[in-house]
């Protein structure tokens, strides 16, 4: 049976269906877990950019655990301990709910915090929302709500903080414009994005596509003012974070089109240019010929979703 449809199989009525579907979900995600084990060791040669070593967070991999070891999102967890007044933190991606699971660090601060956790997988909003029972934080948080983008678009709110960690490399180009303008418009002057995203894809034929500060400041530039990175983290994998501030501008979904197809486009050129250097390893030219099939592929999809749209 389909990942899908076991994930759709955990809302049924039927308790022991759910249950089973739940099981199966697990043992799937024990079998990934241990398929990066084995590629961590098979892999000797880090890719192209010079990082230390590939930052393993491929969808559904990083659970709460991981989480608790990474150092720079407990620098953005303490920033939420010092929250003024009640916000609301949108956790886009929120996956299985690593997020929460620190969140618990922030104590009675907690309940300053509507807390909405968005992501595309039935599965892993419903994984989330156990992690936030586990953790001890869903009754201690102002509210607690997991909705999928559609549900979240349609939603009247105001957005003080929104966190993408890991999600921006398995965002669709073709998801993306439409997102970027309903969180925009959603937020006010003064607002933050924080995005936490790795610099090396683990899983390159999984249609991922990677983000470097470029990529970030020709998607932000008008909309928000942008700190500096990358960022190293204590464990040494390089991360790249991006703190932004949101500016009092406006944001119409043309644009944002126009805009995220010209990052990609961007992309495009600068992995075909490296892809065309001389010298590479042969693991450097399989990682790039993967990167440069992906964004290819996303573009190439995106044209045609407007060709058809039109
Ligand atoms: C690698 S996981 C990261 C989960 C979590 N944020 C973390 O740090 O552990 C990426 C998550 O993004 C979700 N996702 C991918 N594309 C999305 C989209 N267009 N809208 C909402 N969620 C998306 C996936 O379903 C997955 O749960």
């Amino acid at each position: 049976m389909h990942k899908e449809e076991l994930e759709s199989l955990l809302k049924s009525d039927n308790k022991n269906v759910a249950s089973a579907a739940f099981e199966i979900l697990h043992s799937i995600e024990l079998k990934e877990r241990e398929k990066i084990k084995i590629f961590k060791k098979l892999k000797k040669k880090p890719a192209p950019t010079k990082t230390k070593s590939g930052y393993t967070t491929p969808s559904g991999v990083m659970d709460a655990e991981d989480m608790l070891a990474d150092a720079h999102l407990g620098a953005l967890v303490d920033r939420l301990k010092f929250v003024p007044d009640s916000i609301t933190v949108v956790d886009y991606g929120c996956g299985k709910g690593a997020f929460l699971g620190r969140m618990k660090e922030i104590g009675r601060e907690l309940g300053k915090i509507h807390y909405i956790g968005v992501d595309i997988s039935r599965g892993n909003r419903y994984l989330a929302g156990l992690t936030a029972k586990s953790c001890g934080v869903a009754d201690k948080l102002k509210s607690c709500d997991f909705m999928n983008p559609d549900e979240f678009f349609r939603k009247d709110v105001n957005i003080d903080h929104v966190f993408f960690s890991h999600v921006f490399h398995e965002i669709c180009l073709k998801y993306l414009p439409e997102l970027l303008y309903h969180l925009l418009s959603k937020m006010k002057a003064g607002s933050r994005i924080t995005i936490l995203e790795q610099v090396t894809l683990v899983e390159p034929e999984r249609d991922f596509v990677t983000w470097d500060a470029d990529d970030f400041d020709m998607l932000f530039s008008d909309f928000a003012e942008s700190s500096p990175r990358p960022h190293q983290t204590r464990r040494g994998h390089e991360l790249i974070s991006v703190d932004l501030e949101r500016l009092d501008t406006d944001v119409d979904l043309e644009s944002m089109r126009k805009r995220c197809l010209k990052v990609y486009e961007h992309k495009e050129k600068k992995v075909g240019e490296k892809l065309r250097a001389h010298g590479l390893s042969e693991a450097e030219d399989r990682y790039l010929s993967a990167l440069y099939k992906n964004i290819n592929l996303q573009l190439n999809e995106y044209l045609k979703s407007i060709r058809i749209a039109e």
